[in-house]
Parts: C-alpha cells; sequence; structure tokens
C-alpha cells in the first residue's frame, strides 16, 4: 500500500555533488542565439544558465546508480547487467521479453519494422516526432485519435490523454481491423503538455482494440509519471502505489518503447519490450543489425546498470510526488504573473501558449520558435519549440499546422531547485511585459528529417 503522501513535499534526497552553473552576458547570449539561427537546439550548453530544452537524459542519477556504474560487467555477450536489467523490466512492467536499444527511437525503428506495411494505418493519442516518422518510414500513416480536448490549450479536461473510442471505432469500420496496424498509446502525452490518460479509457480501450484483434504499443517513456496523475485523480487509485498502478497501466497492453531517459532516470538508454514471442524473435534478430547485440542493444553493460536501478527508483511515491510537485510549482508561479499556459499542469514540464503569448505573429512566422528565442536572449533559460517547426511537413510536402503552437520548459528530474524555479517564471514574466515589440521570424534553413533540430531561422 502507499505510504501517506505530505501535502508539502520536499525532495527526497540531499545533495551531495554539484555542478557550479554561470550565467553570459546580455550581449553574449544575444549573439549566441543569432549565431545559433535562433533555434535553441544549436545553442552551445556553455552558454546555458537553467537548461529545460529537454527532461530526456538530463536528470541526475542517485549515488546508487553511481555506485552500480562500477558493477558494468562490460561482456560483448550476456553481461549480467543485462539480466538484471530483464529481471527488473520483467517485475515492475510485466512485459517478458526485453531487447534493450540505444535510445527511445532505437526501439521505435525496430517495432515499425516488424508490425506496420505499407499502407496501414497507425492510431495513436498524438503524434510525438521520432514515433511518427518511424512510423512512416515503415510506410504506415499516423491517425491522432486522441480527445478533442488535448488540442485545446485552456481545457481543464483532467485527462487529456483520453483516446476517443468513437474516433478509433470509424477508423477500424472505414478501413477495416486488418489495416491497423496497432494503437500507439503514449502515457504521460508530451506533445499534449505531459497530459495523462486514465485506466478506465485504456480499460475500455482495451476491450475494443480486444475485439477486434488490434495489438496495444506502449509509448512508456513516462509512464510512472502519468501513475501519479492516476493516483491524484481518478477514482479507486488513491490508494495504491505508483508501483501498482504503473504495472496496472502495462498488463492492459501488449509491448512498449522506452526511452529511459526520462522515467527511468539515465542519461541515455531504451528498450523494447513485448509479450508475443514472435515479435520477440525478430526484434531480437534485428537489433543485432541497427544497435547491437541482444543483450546490449547500444548500450554499455554499466548504463543498462544505472537503468535497472533507476527504475526502481522512478516508481518510489516520494520520488514522483516531488518530481511532479516541482512541475506544479513553477506552473502556479507563472499563472500567478498572467502568463498563458497549457491547464491542467502537466508532468514533465510547464508548456507555454505562444498564441496566446504571442497573439500578434502569426503561425506562419513562428511565434512558439520565437519566444524561445525571446526567453534564452532575455535570461540564458534554455526551452524548446513545439510547435509548426515540430510538425513538420506531410508526405506531401505540406506543413502540418498543429493547433497547439507551445513553447516547452522541460524540467530535468533532481536537478534544479526551488529557486530556480523562480527565476524562471520571473524571467518569463519579463518576457511578457515587452511582448508588443517581439516580431516573428522566418526559416532560412530546413532539414528533410525532424526539422526542428537543426532549422536556422532569422528575425523579420
Ligand atoms: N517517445 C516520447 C514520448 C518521447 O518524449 C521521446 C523523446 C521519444 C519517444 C524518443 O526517445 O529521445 O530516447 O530516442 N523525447 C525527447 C524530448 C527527445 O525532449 O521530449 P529518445
Amino acid at each position: 500500500m502507499k505510504q501517506v503522501i505530505r501535502k508539502n513535499w520536499a525532495e527526497p534526497y540531499r545533495i551531495k555533488t554539484v555542478e557550479l552553473l554561470h550565467m553570459k552576458t546580455e550581449a553574449q547570449r544575444k549573439k549566441a542565439i543569432r549565431e545559433a539561427g535562433y533555434n535553441t537546439f544549436l545553442l552551445k550548453s556553455e552558454d546555458v544558465y537553467i537548461d529545460l530544452l529537454t527532461d530526456s537524459g538530463t536528470s541526475a542519477m542517485s549515488d546508487r546508480q553511481w555506485a552500480g556504474m562500477m558493477l558494468g560487467d562490460e561482456a560483448y555477450a550476456g553481461s549480467r547487467n543485462f539480466y538484471h536489467l530483464e529481471e527488473v523490466v520483467r517485475s515492475t512492467y510485466g512485459y517478458k521479453y526485453l531487447v534493450p536499444t540505444h535510445q527511445g527511437r532505437g526501439a521505435e525503428n525496430i517495432l515499425s519494422k516488424i508490425l506496420i506495411k505499407k499502407g496501414d494505418i497507425v492510431p495513436g493519442n498524438m503524434y510525438f516526432t521520432t514515433t511518427r516518422l518511424h512510423q512512416e518510414l515503415a510506410g504506415g500513416r499516423f491517425e491522432d485519435i486522441i480527445v478533442k480536448e488535448a488540442h485545446d490549450p485552456n481545457s481543464e479536461f483532467p485527462f487529456k490523454g483520453n483516446v476517443d473510442l468513437d474516433k478509433l471505432e470509424s477508423l477500424i469500420k472505414k478501413h477495416g481491423a486488418k489495416k491497423i496496424a496497432y494503437v500507439c498509446i503514449a502515457t504521460s502525452v508530451n506533445m499534449a503538455g505531459g497530459q495523462p490518460i486514465s485506466m478506465s479509457n485504456l480499460k475500455a480501450l482495451r476491450a475494443m482494440t480486444k475485439k477486434h484483434g488490434i495489438r496495444i504499443i506502449h509509448d512508456m517513456t513516462r509512464v510512472a509519471e502519468n501513475a501519479y496523475f492516476i493516483q491524484q485523480r481518478e477514482k479507486g487509485y488513491a490508494k495504491k502505489t505508483i508501483a501498482e498502478i504503473v504495472r496496472e497501466i502495462c498488463d492492459l497492453t501488449d509491448g512498449a518503447t522506452m526511452s529511459a531517459k526520462k522515467d527511468a532516470l539515465v542519461n541515455i538508454g531504451g528498450f523494447l519490450a513485448v509479450n508475443d514471442w514472435d515479435v520477440f524473435e525478430e526484434a531480437r534478430n534485428m537489433v543485432v543489425v541497427y544497435e547491437g547485440l541482444h543483450t546490449y542493444g547500444g548500450l554499455a553493460g554499466r548504463d543498462m546498470e544505472a537503468m535497472a536501478i533507476g527504475i526502481g527508483e522512478s516508481v518510489n511515491d516520494d520520488h514522483i510526488h516531488a518530481r511532479v510537485g516541482q512541475v506544479l510549482y513553477l506552473g502556479e508561479q507563472m499563472l500567478n504573473y498572467g502568463i498563458p499556459i497549457v491547464k491542467p499542469i502537466g508532468g514533465h514540464g510547464i508548456f507555454v501558449d505562444a498564441k496566446a503569448f504571442l497573439p500578434h505573429i502569426p503561425q506562419e512566422l513562428f511565434p512558439a520558435q520565437t519566444l524561445a528565442a525571446e526567453v534564452y536572449a532575455e535570461s540564458g533559460v534554455r526551452t524548446m519549440e513545439r510547435g509548426v517547426v515540430s510538425a513538420g511537413r506531410k508526405a506531401n510536402g505540406e506543413n502540418y499546422m498543429p493547433k497547439l503552437e507551445l513553447v516547452r520548459f522541460t524540467i530535468p528530474r533532481r536537478v534544479y531547485t526551488q529557486a530556480h524555479m523562480d527565476v524562471i517564471a520571473e524571467s518569463t514574466a519579463l518576457v511578457l511585459d515587452r511582448r508588443q515589440k517581439i516580431k516573428g521570424m522566418k526559416m532560412v534553413y530546413e532539414p528533410k528529417y525532424l526539422r526542428f533540430f537543426q532549422a536556422r531561422f532569422e528575425r523579420i
């Protein structure tokens, strides 16, 4: 059973090592962002004061994880760290077969190649950039089946990650169940603002897909954060532990891709986990082509050990309460300053609504990209665009025009303090004060795949 959770949380750890931060001058920051083509991905980390680009691979490991690194068994084949990881994945998540990969997209590549045939449909609760691209490269077409509330930054609906079952039903009717490769379900839907799916929705989805013989593949990158919202918001779950809820979610699905760089508190790593022997057989064969032998999948033994320990820490109730508690704290500070953000506040970051922040800049002139550059120039805080640039182009070359045009302030786990959160909110408020003077940008360089990583912009 769950321990009693304090009303006021404090970090369930104390700090043993610190990394010193430096702040560049305003002139240096302005030069740096100009030279980076106004793309925060192209900034040097040295030029950043507080780095909220992503929560991916940026967590602080515990002393136990660091100690685990010293237990790395760097054998090419059959490392004992692999068997430890396999045992932890089975006991924590319940999936039967494990294929380690260098990170989440390595698992997405292998899974998409195995399960998607040319012309297949892959319905999902909103897209994620790398996930959808691998589905498309494998010949599939992504269809968004998330509830409509997810596309509305102001809707306070508590489970904006839910699937609209009517949308799925009509896809099945239109194309036939055979054309549906699988249903891709993300927990804590990243692009919607870190929004959870409810257990009751997942159960209903399981019932519907079972009837049609369709698999559910779980993007479990942030499953523990999703479990926290179920515990806090869904009837019948207040007394269950995060570990119990995580397990119940996984048990309703047939397999998973994992970027362990988020929930699982490591700087690198991921895996594919499935219950089907046939899919496992094929994945285990394919991993040697793209990643490495099936007992290391592109990782060092020590990385697998840190991951095995990190998974255990990630489902601890006190950990997740403080982790999401810090994000909620920042969100509340932002709301106090009148900064428009996606509501309810999500699990891994604050998503500022750039359309509402910069209403005078049309989406064609990249308001979220512009805002991310301004926030950096103001304060040295690095954030990420999650709007029209991230959405990319359709197969026919047209731009996707997402309803959500957001700047993500992503909080690394166990890295920054409450005082950092105050500085972040204050600096964003300073940009809000001078927003009328801010103009949009044009894209002057656009890479073919996942353009947001390397695109360059100029002010207009
Ligand atoms: N799925 C989700 C929901 C993700 O957020 C990510 C990565 C991936 C899959 C891919 O995993 O990076 O290990 O290959 N998200 C990072 C982010 C990049 O910043 O949100 P990966």
